[in-house]
Parts: structure tokens; sequence; C-alpha cells
């Protein structure tokens, strides 16, 4: 999928229970694959970052069945792999990529570690280094420092001394410590890590930590600078573990809460939780909201004031999930400061120059440094960028930015990067998420659509959209132009282009007014031939969308219901007799002074009928799940009143 729209949103509450933490799945499967005994790991995250390791573990010969419902039974290796030599493929799985470094590197195999281009950007160095001062024998197969990498043989069978005393730098990833600790048991003896310069993403060392000892492995620590491993550790089973719930992807509905009014429960993280990300609710807490924990939920609500405010705050604690602040930033009054966050220039892309170019598209100010980021909302409401939103093949963009779906339709693209680490994203934010509800109204021409749909929606006090008007104004500025009805590229430019303003009485194209002439019978003809060439519905599909806006939206047209708005609350196909048709169409024109005659209006209308339903992209027919209103026999206040009726059922 290139792109997903996104509805603008209401409000955001309900209870959603969490996928499983990545940081823990990847430890666990690597523990439990290194382990004696058979492990059984319940709530594994399934995501292309745990597919990877799983896709490792199982080339490295062990062996792993899959329970289903996130249930898998590793059998673990006793701290050797059978297979002895194997090419690794582990796509931009950071966690993955590091920790299997680190622990083939002390084994006695041949193996080869690559990933996506990406990954290939990504630091290793520290980590290469470190373990070449505990006999590894590894080797760049690109460029120096960096993967793709070739691991030969440790030195000495990665016999070691005891009191081996090792250092790694801490303040680029601290999944270079992390590998590094869980690969040291497999020497046997003895040894120490020294941690050189600050140790950043400290919660993810006390995950590591956690994991550790969950498979019978206790490191002893002096704060965060010496960890030892001490000799004659072996991982054991602990027989069954579960996969605590992701708190880096619960800081999306957290924000949605606080913004979006709430409360919004998250299950599978709390109080009890072994995830630093947890402290998120804590920012948010100092931002205004109010936030409820439990051992494993927590809730978020809006601030009594509705309103939150920007903070400033060092984001060492909560590496990832403070980007979700950067986005939470958009609602707040004043700006928000987010400091120490280096380290987001070297994940799945450069993050803070990613967040800055895309919360610009919206309208913020952004001013950004080497490991700082500063935003100020617009002053008056988010702009909705017709380009959409860039991702950056990082899932935590795209996530990020949904919530500013709580101002404006917003679009997204390339949204299946979210498969890293949260596959049914979108299904689960439209799950506790109240959209801005549409009444799709459906029909053929000079059915009486468009007045029942402009009543119904003054009746509401909502929005209106003529989506046929957007196609007439089309073949109007393209017969401007001079350019032909079937010039589907050119007609197409136009459409993205079309410079329209809609009023309360005007319909008005380039600064001037339209109304009249896109409902001669010579334009009606044209748009009915524009609105067949696919590449003009895609260039018109997003401007009407943007029309969705609260408390709400009435809109006409051939596929609102199918197409423009799949998830409309309400949907009607309004219809009347075609002889009943040409008849309404013959008193409006004579009302207007126009001369006419019922034959041909009929003999037209047939012929668009047939041209509307016969087109291959968007043919005029019922939806399923519309009601049929038959018109020929109603008035148009019968036929508004039903409307009514119908849409009050839902709401
Ligand atoms: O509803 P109308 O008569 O103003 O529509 C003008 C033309 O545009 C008509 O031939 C059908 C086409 N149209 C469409 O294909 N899809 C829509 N959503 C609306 C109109």
């Amino acid at each position: 999928m290139d792109f997903i729209d996104l509805p603008p949103l209401l409000s955001a509450r309900g209870t959603l229970r969490l996928p499983g933490s990545k940081s823990i799945s990847n430890r666990v499967l690597l523990l439990a694959a290194l382990a004696e005994g058979e492990t059984e790991v319940r709530d594994l995250l399934e995501s292309d970052d745990t597919a990877h390791m799983l896709k490792a573990l199982l080339a490295l010969g062990v062996e792993v069945a899959s329970l289903g419902d996130g249930a898998y039974r590793v059998r673990g290796s006793g701290g050797v792999f059978p297979v002895r030599e194997a090419d690794l493929f582990l796509g931009n799985a950071g966690t993955a990529f590091r920790s299997l470094t680190a622990v083939l590197a002390l084994s006695s195999g041949h193996y080869k570690l690559s990933g996506v281009a990406r990954m290939h950007e990504r630091p290793i160095g520290d980590l290469v280094d470190a373990l070449r001062q505990v006999g590894a024998d590894i080797r760049y197969a690109g460029n120096e420092g960096f993967p793709p990498l070739e691991i030969c043989p440790a030195k000495g069978n990665g016999k070691l001394a005891h009191g081996t005393v090792v250092s790694v730098r801490g303040d680029v990833s601290s999944q270079f410590l992390t590998g590094l600790l869980m690969a040291l048991p497999l020497t046997g003896v003895e040894t120490t890590v020294e941690v050189v310069g600050e140790l950043i993403s400290r919660p993810y060392i006390e995950i590591t930590l956690a994991s550790m000892a969950r498979f019978g492995v206790q490191v002893r620590r002096e704060g965060v600078q010496r960890f030892t491993v001490p000799t004659g550790c072996t991982y054991r089973s602990p027989g069954v573990v579960y996969v605590e719930g992701d708190a880096s992807s619960a800081s999306y509905f957290l924000a949605l809460g606080a913004i979006g009014g709430g409360p919004l429960r998250v299950e599978g993280v709390g109080r009890d939780s072994i995830q630093g990300d947890v402290r998120f609710a804590d920012a948010l807490a100092r931002m205004g909201a109010r936030i409820e924990m439990g051992p494993n939920w927590i809730e978020a609500s809006a601030p009594h004031s509705g309103k939150l405010h920007g903070i400033e705050l060092d984001c060492r604690q909560i590496p990832d999930a403070a980007m979700t602040l950067a986005t939470t930033a958009l609602f707040a009054e004043g700006p928000t400061t987010l400091t120490h966050i280096a380290s987001w220039r070297v994940k799945e892309t450069d993050r803070i120059a990613a967040m800055a170019s895309e919360l610009r598209k919206l309208g913020a100010e952004v001013e950004e440094g080497v490991d700082f980021i500063r935003v100020t909302p617009p002053h008056t409401a988010l702009l909705t960028p017709e380009c959409g939103i860039d991702t950056y093949e990082d899932h935590r963009i795209a996530m990020c930015f949904s919530l500013a779906t709580l101002a404006t339709t917003l679009r997204i693209n390339d949204p299946g990067c979210v498969t890293k680490t949260f596959p049914g994203y979108f299904e689960s934010f439209a799950r506790v998420t109240q959209a801005v509800p549409v009444i799709a109204i459906d029909g053929p021409s000079a059915s009486g659509k468009g007045t029942v749909a402009a009543r119904v929606a003054a009746a509401l006090g909502w929005h209106y959209l003529d989506s046929g008007a957007l196609y007439r104004l089309t073949a109007l500025a393209a017969r401007r132009a001079g350019v032909a009805w079937d010039d589907e590229a050119r007609v197409a430019a136009i459409a993205s282009r079309l410079d329209v303003e809609f009023g309360e009485n005007s319909i008005r194209l380039s600064g001037t007014e339209a109304g009249e002439a896109i409902r001669q019978e010579e334009i009606s003809s044209g748009a009915s031939q524009v609105a067949a060439l696919p590449a003009v519905r895609a260039a018109l599909l997003f401007r009407q969308r943007v029309f969705r806006q609260a408390p709400g939206l009435v809109a006409d047209g051939r596929d609102m219901a199918s197409l423009v708005f799949p998830d409309a609350q309400t949907k009607v196909f309004l219809t009347a007799s075609v002889e009943v048709r040409a008849q309404r169409r013959y008193k409006q024109l004579i009302e207007k002074g126009i001369t006419a005659s019922i034959l041909p209006l009929l003999l037209d209308l047939r012929e668009r009928d047939e041209r509307d339903s016969q087109r291959s992209v968007a043919p005029l027919q019922q939806n399923k799940e519309a009601e049929l209103l038959d018109t020929t026999d109603l008035t148009i206040e019968q036929a508004v009143a039903q409307v009514l009726v119908w849409s009050s059922k839902v709401s």
C-alpha cells in the first residue's frame, strides 16, 4: 500500500491489549535458544524484527515450533548452535543484529551477517572492538565500522583468562553493551565489562539484565559503569516466559488518550514493567495529562482544563517513546523541548531530521540540534499536507504522526513500515478512536441527492461535500485550459492543482464564480467523461477526504460509500426512475429560464447512467451496506426525514 488516509478524530477512548515488547521478545528468543532445556515463550511479538530473529535461529539449527496465538516452543542448544556455517539476513532489526553478532563471535563457526541498506549505515564498530578484546575474529565485509560482517571462529576458541576486562563504548547505542552482556556467559569464565563514556538508553540495559536473570544468569553490577558475569554461568530455561506488552507501542495510545479525551487504557504494561518506556506516562503527566497505573495497565485522559502544555525533558530514560512527545507537542500550549536524543540519529533513519521535516509540513515551528528538538505548535489549525507524511521506513514515524488526526485528515505514506514492531497498528488505532462521522449519499444524476444531502447537512449543522462539483470543475478547468477531456494525464494534473473555494452559495474556480458554468449540460457531459479516468479520480481522492471535518460531513456522489468514505456511518443509495429524474431536471431548467425539452434530457440521462455505471473505475452501483432510498414517489422533505432517521440510528 502506497499510503493510508486516516480520518480526523472526534475523540479517543477505550481499552487495548498491547502486542508483545520487541525488546523483550528478541532477547528472550535468543536466550531460550542458548539455554539448556525447553522454553515456552508466550505473547511473543509477531513482527518483522522478531521474524528476523526467529528465521536466524532456525538457520542456526535451533528447533523452534509455533504453538499458535503468539506462543512458541524453543529447544535450547545449551550454548552451542548446531549449524556452524550460515548466512544470516537480518533486515533492519538492530536488536537481532547486535546481539547475534556478539553471540556468534564467541562461538566457533563461520557466519555472515547482513541487512537492508539502512542497517549497513548503522554503526557497529564499538561492539566489534569490544568483542575483539575477548578474541573474536570479525571482519567488515563492507565499510569499516558497519555491517555487513563476516565472523570467523574466535581465537583460542573463545577461551579467556579468568577476570578478563572488556571495555565498550556506551554513548552510541546501548545495544552494544546488551549484545556483549548476553554473549559473555558463553566464555565460561568471570568477565567484566567496563562502559566507556556515558551509557545512553539505560532502561534497555535493565531489560537485558532482567531477561538474563530470568534464564539464571545474575550479573553483578556497579552502577551503570561496570558489569561482571561470574564464572560458570550458563543459561537455563525457566520453563514458561510471558513477554510483557510493548511499552514503546503503548506511548501512542497513551498520548491519544491525553489529547483526545480518554480514558484510554493499555493492558500489558504497568507499574511492574521492566521496560523503561513506561516512564513515558510520567512525561505525559508533566504535560498535564491524567494518568492512572495498575500493575499491568496504564490509563491516560486529557487534563481537566482540556489542554496539555509544553515541557522541556531530558529523554535519556525514554529514548523511543520520546518520539511520541514530539507529535504530542502539536497539541500543547507553548513549545516542547526534547534533549539528549542524539541516539535518534542512528536509528531506522535520522529520526531528528525526519521528525523535524514532517512536523514542519503540519505547520509546526521546529528547531533541531545535534541532540535536541524543539517543537512549537502552529498558532492556528494544523495544516493538511496533500503530499502526505513521509515515514522513512521507520515504524515509529508512522505511528507518531497518526496522532495528528486528532486535528486533521492525514495521509501517511508507506504505512506498511509499522509491521517492524506493530503489524495491526492502524486497526488497533481505529478501535480506540472515534472518527468524525460521515453520511454518504450516492446515486445517479438528477436523482435529487444533492438537494437532499445539502438539507441533511443543514439540519445537522454538518459540512457538505458535493463531489460531483469537483468533477464538473475539473471538466470546466480543462476546457478553459484547452485540454481535451480524454487526455488523462493532463486532466489529472489539472484536477490535482484545482484552485477552488466552496462558499455558502458560491463555488469559485481560480477566483471567479463558477457555480452556474459547471451546471451547463455540456460541462455535465464533460464531467462524466473526466470522471471515467482513473488518474483523475486518484487526483481528487484526498481532496474529497479533507472535507471531513468536525462535527460531521454529508457527502454526495457516486463512490462516497464505496471508495472515498468506506467507513461512513450511514450509507444511502438515492435514486428515482429515469423518467422522474428527467422531469425534475426539466423543471429546474425551466425555472432558471433556460429553454429545454424532456426527450433529449431523458436520452442524455440514460447515456450518462450508462457511462457512470459501465466505467471500469468506481462504477455507479449501490454499495452493499447502503440503504436504498427510491424517491420516485417521495417529496424532498420525506427523503431528508428518512436519511435523518437512518443516521440517528447509528449515532
Ligand atoms: O453528481 P453530478 O451530476 O454533479 O456529477 C457530475 C459527474 O461526475 C457525473 O457524470 C458523475 C461524476 N461523479 C463521479 O463519478 N463520482 C462522484 N463521486 C461524483 C460525480
